[in-house]
């Protein structure tokens, strides 16, 4: 039913038609049908939690039901499912269209007001309506977050040095395992926690007494959250619950929320940069809810998501760039030194690498890459096209290549200088001035080789953040950049010579 045809009908016919012509129409504002089990969960849930029935009522799941929403075809469609069970097709997505989905998947199902509720509704029930998101997701690496840091010894040690609890004992320093606080508010926050149903309680609430299951790792968002039906994940980290927005998923700050550094600091040199400095100045003027996105029309800089994960198209809809939420597909380095950069990995599971050395890293000490597991040089070049596909479509090619030429440099001396310091901290173990990986020690707890670590882990990335991004002087300089970087070379080297001067380790 086309719009005016729908308004004729609304002026001839009265009230009760504009539901039924507002589902097709993307922009009415009208509330779509609810179901029954929705409307007792809202009769409730409206007086105990306003918020979160007000986050609902201004969404798009409120206005839209997937039948309206599977009428639009090409590259406006936002429900990618061809077939969303009869049940849920003619009314809005509400509490019990989400909340009582694939019950017996659950181990967080429990009985609520007489019916199964879970908890945690998770990337596979969105899959129900939106299964090509769900699956892309599953294959990025952030899914894959909590699992890549916990069952990789090395970085366990990294996470050790930094979350461990540190105990002076007849003067001698001792760090313990960190609590389950610690890994969810430290590395876990972004990681992802682990959920597990520990038992159930009854609460004595407004409504009277209900029971509830108790619910260890809740709550988190973290990228790779493991969820109580074994599904990775929260799309919530981007799109917050109870609105689920895309325009907000468009913004930067989102990303910020874990892209901030000294070791990340994507959102920090992303806000020096010039498009960065467009965005904060005139992101006002610009429409953030368009679908398929428009290269000019709808905004004029690049947030984020137009770089990594936007469906673009051109003023005559070409597509410049398909929608991904699998973010690989347009980078071809891994700019986050482990402990060199390196082409990206092949497999969004990072604990089957396995460098030369037999550790599980994609670079050895030395600067030769794991490349049986990364992607080869043609791939990183496929990878790179995807990307300036979109650069070029506000810039010019010799702006666009003199960009990416400085980047490919900077990488390689980033390195250079991450294999200076290596050489350093290498020497530093192998006199037994530190304890290392050979020496089955954690190469991360001593004073030397923070020194080491801040190197690769803030300084190298930082400088490669601000290069990558077109991050303004100051990142790749004075804020974490060169100059922390050559200093700390220095300061190994110097600490170096010092030791070696003091001689041998006296227990
Ligand atoms: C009779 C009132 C009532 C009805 C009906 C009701 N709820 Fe609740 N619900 C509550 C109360 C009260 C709480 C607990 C609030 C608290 O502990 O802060 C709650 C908690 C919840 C929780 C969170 C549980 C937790 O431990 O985190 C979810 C999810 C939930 N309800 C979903 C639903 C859904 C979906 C429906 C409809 C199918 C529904 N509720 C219907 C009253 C109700
Ligand atoms: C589109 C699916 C969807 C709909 C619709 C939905 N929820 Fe949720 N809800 C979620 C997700 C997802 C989470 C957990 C997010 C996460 O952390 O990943 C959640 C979490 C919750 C929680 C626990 C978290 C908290 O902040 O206490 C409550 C309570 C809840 N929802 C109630 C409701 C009620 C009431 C409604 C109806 C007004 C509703 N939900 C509608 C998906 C949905
Ligand atoms: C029962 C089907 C269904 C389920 C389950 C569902 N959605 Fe949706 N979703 C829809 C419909 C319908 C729309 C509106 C489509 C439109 O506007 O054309 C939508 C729209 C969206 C949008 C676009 C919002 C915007 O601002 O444009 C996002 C993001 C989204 N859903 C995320 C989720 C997430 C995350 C979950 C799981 C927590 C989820 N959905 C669960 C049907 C569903
Ligand atoms: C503020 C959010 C945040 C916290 C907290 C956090 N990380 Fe990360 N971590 C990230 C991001 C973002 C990346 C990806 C960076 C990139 O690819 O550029 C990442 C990637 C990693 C990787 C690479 C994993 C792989 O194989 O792909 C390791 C290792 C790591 N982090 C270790 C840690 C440790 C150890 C801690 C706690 C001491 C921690 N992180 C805390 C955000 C975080
Ligand atoms: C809740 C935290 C969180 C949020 C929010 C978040 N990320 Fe991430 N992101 C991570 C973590 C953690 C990793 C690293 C996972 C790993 O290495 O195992 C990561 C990895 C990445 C990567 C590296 C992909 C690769 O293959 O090397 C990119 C690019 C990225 N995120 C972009 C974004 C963008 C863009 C946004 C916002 C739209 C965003 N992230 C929001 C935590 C987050
Ligand atoms: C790292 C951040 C991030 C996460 C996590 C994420 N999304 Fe998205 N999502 C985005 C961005 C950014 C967009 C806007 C894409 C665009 O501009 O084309 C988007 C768009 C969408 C849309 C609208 C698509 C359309 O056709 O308009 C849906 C639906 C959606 N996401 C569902 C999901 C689901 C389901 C999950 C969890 C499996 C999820 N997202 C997880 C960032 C994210
Ligand atoms: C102008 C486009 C553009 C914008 C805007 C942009 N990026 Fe990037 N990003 C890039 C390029 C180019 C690379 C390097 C890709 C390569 O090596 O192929 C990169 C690399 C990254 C990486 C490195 C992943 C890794 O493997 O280590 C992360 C994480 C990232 N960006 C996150 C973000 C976040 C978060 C924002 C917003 C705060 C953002 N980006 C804004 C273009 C952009
Ligand atoms: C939507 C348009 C748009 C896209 C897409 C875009 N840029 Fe830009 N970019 C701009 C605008 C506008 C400026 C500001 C130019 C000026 O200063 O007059 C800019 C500035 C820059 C600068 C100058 C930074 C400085 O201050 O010296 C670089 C470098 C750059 N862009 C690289 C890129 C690269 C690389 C990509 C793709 C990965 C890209 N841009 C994508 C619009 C865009």
């Amino acid at each position: 039913m086309n719009r005016s045809i729908c308004l004729l009908i609304i002026v001839l016919m009265g009230s009760c038609l504009p539901i039924l012509c507002a589902a097709a129409d993307q922009d009415a504002a009208a509330p779509a049908a609810i179901s029954d089990a929705t409307q007792e969960c809202l009769d409730c849930h409206a007086s105990f939690h306003p918020g979160i029935v007000a986050g609902w009522r201004n969404s798009r799941h409120a206005a839209i039901t997937p039948a309206a929403a599977m009428k639009v075809t090409g590259e406006g469609r936002k429900v990618s499912a061809t077939d969303v069970p009869e049940s849920l097709r003619t009314v809005a997505v509400g509490c019990a269209e989400c909340h009582l989905l694939r019950p017996e998947a659950h181990a967080d199902t429990f009985d609520h007001n007489g019916y199964d509720v879970h908890v945690v509704v998770s990337p596979q029930d969105c899959a129900t309506c939106h299964p090509q998101e769900a699956e892309q997701y599953d294959r990025n690496i952030m899914a894959h977050a909590r699992k890549n840091l916990k069952e990789n010894a090395v970085y366990n040690q990294l996470q050790r040095s930094i979350l461990g609890q540190p105990e002076v004992a007849d003067g001698r320093l001792s760090v313990t395992a960190e609590g389950a606080a610690a890994r969810a508010e430290g590395c876990y926050y972004c990681h992802g926690t682990e959920l597990k149903v520990t038992g159930s309680e009854v609460r004595d609430t407004d409504a009277g007494e209900l029971e509830f299951p108790i619910i260890a790792g809740w709550p988190n968002q973290g990228v790779g959250r493991i969820n109580l039906d074994g599904s990775r994940g929260s799309c919530a980290a981007c799109h917050t619950r109870h609105q689920f927005s895309m325009a907000m998923a468009r913004k930067p700050d989102t990303c910020g929320e874990c892209h901030v550094g000294p070791d990340v600091p994507a959102l920090k040199v992303y806000k020096a940069s010039k498009h960065g400095n467009i965005y904060l100045s005139k992101h006002h003027e610009w429409d953030f809810d368009k679908v398929p996105w428009t290269i000019g029309d709808d905004f004029r800089a690049p947030t984020c998501a137009t770089c990594h994960i936007s469906l673009l198209v051109d003023s005559d809809e070409n597509v410049v760039a398909e929608r991904t939420h699998e973010m690989k597909n347009r980078l071809s380095w891994r700019i986050f030194g482990l402990i060199y950069a390196h082409p990206q990995p092949i497999n969004p599971d990072t604990t089957i690498i396995r460098n030369s050395e037999g550790r599980p890293l994609p670079t050895d000490f030395d600067g030769g890459f794991a490349q049986k597991f990364l992607i080869s040089t043609e791939e990183q070049a496929n990878r790179r096209m995807e990307m300036t596909a979109i650069c070029l479509k506000c810039h010019d090619s010799s702006w666009v290549d003199g960009h990416f030429k400085r980047y490919e440099e900077t990488i390689h001396a980033s390195n250079a200088s991450v294999k200076a310091a290596t050489d350093l901290m290498r020497s530093a173990w192998d006199q037994g001035i530190a304890t290392g990986l050979d020496q089955d020690q954690n190469p991360f707890d001593e004073a030397i080789e923070r020194i080491w670590s801040d190197g690769w882990l803030f300084y190298a990335n930082t400088v490669r953040f601000a290069s990558a991004m077109a991050g303004g002087g100051d990142y790749g300089v004075f804020a974490d950049g060169r100059y922390q970087l050559s200093r700390s070379v220095i300061q190994l080297a110097d600490r170096l010579a010092l030791e070696k001067r003091l001689g041998p380790r006296r227990e």
